[in-house]
């Protein structure tokens, strides 16, 4: 089975396979100009923090490409308007905000090598692509480092919970918290998956589901309301999930419906696992309580996948996309440097102090 590529640069564009699509269409399509990229990410074409990061970074460089200015000051300004729309188009995710600021640091040292030069701009753009395709090999790397110390920190649980979708979908390639799994398929080893459907907007019915089947793995989808009950039960060895943004003191926003998960874990003493590049560790967010979460449309919950409206016209609703996991449910982090343990303030620090 070939490998999925849900975030690619192809002829100077950003590519993205449409995960509003699936699973009944696998197509990709190519994005132009900053209106689009953040439609894209806004209405989760493209999701998952580490692609969401990706697809910026490819993103503001493709989009600059376009740009019909060539002197500096004119191409600055309106890379800067570029990187605020980007860089603000979800709020949780740390990774993009990580990713416009590298392309941003990048464009201000090549900015003032080639200022007063000849072809200031070319040479901007070609530092700008380079960072940009940086910045997706990384993750790639990234995410295969974190199968590789997943498959350690896991031991020998074979039979695994997660939630939404942390797979390949939601980043280059391989994923987070199922890169594991691929990386054991690889070696031999076999995993079996339970996927929460993860209401509303149903990332592990539509894309964990999907992409784990793909790959010929061994997948059973649950209602998020069945979790409890499968851990009480005994039938699953360990919980993975990714993470979106983990404040210094390890806990971590992840998708809501995490922390209950978690929290169920923690009563029924199965270990919970969280998978967390050091592109997703905030060390300039002191706890959870400092992270923002994003907020939805109530009509993700009241009618969005049904044929016709499933609550009462103009009810009230509550769709906030994350909640935050406290450190103390988190038994351990796992990240493309090694596998972190509490005191989470010290081996956090330790990890991704110096990046
Ligand atoms: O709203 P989404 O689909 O972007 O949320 C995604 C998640 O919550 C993932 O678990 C998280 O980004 C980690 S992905 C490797």
């Amino acid at each position: 089975m070939d490998r999925l590529e849900p975030v690619k640069m192809e002829n100077e564009k950003l590519v993205i396979l449409d995960q509003t699509l699936l699973p009944g269409e696998e197509k990709y399509i190519a994005l132009s100009g900053v209106g689009e990229i953040c439609d894209a990410i806004k209405r989760l074409k493209v999701r998952g923090a580490p692609a969401i990061g990706v697809a910026a970074a490819i993103g503001i460089y493709a989009s600059m490409r376009e740009s019909h200015a060539r002197d500096l000051t004119a191409f600055r300004s309106e890379y800067m308007e570029a990187h605020e729309k980007i860089r603000s188009a979800r709020p949780t995710a740390v990774n993009l905000m990580h990713a416009m600021d590298r392309m941003l640091g990048v464009l201000e040292r090549s900015a003032a090598e080639n200022e007063g030069r000849d072809g200031a701009v070319e040479n901007i753009l070609s530092a700008l692509r380079d960072e940009a395709v940086n910045i997706r090999e990384e993750d790639i790397a990234a995410c295969r480092a974190m199968g590789e110390h997943g498959l350690k920190a896991l031991g020998g649980s074979r039979t695994l919970l997660t939630h939404c979708n942390a797979g390949a979908l939601a980043t280059a390639g391989y994923g987070t918290a199922l890169s594991p799994v691929y990386v054991g398929q690889e070696r031999g080893i076999d995993f079996r998956v339970y996927a929460d459907e993860t209401r509303p907007l149903l990332q592990g019915a539509r894309l964990t589901a999907w992409e784990l089947a793909r790959a010929g793995i061994d997948v059973t989808l649950i209602c998020d309301n069945m979790a409890g009950a499968l851990l009480k039960s005994g039938a699953v060895d360990a919980v993975v999930v990714g993470c979106d943004r983990m404040a210094a003191n390890g806990d971590g926003a992840n998708k809501i419906g995490t922390m209950p998960l978690a929290a169920a874990a923690h009563q029924f003493g199965v270990p919970f696992y969280m998978f967390v590049p050091t592109t997703t560790i905030d060390l300039d967010t002191k706890t959870g309580a400092d992270i923002v979460i994003e907020q939805r449309s109530g009509d993700e919950i009241t009618g969005m996948w049904y044929e016709k409206p499933m609550a009462p016209d103009g009810v009230k609703t509550y769709n906030p996309a994350f909640d935050v996991t406290p450190a103390e449910f988190i038994t351990a982090v796992v990240t493309e440097r090694g596998t972190a343990y509490p005191p989470y303030e010290k081996s956090l620090k330790e990890i991704a102090g110096a990046r």
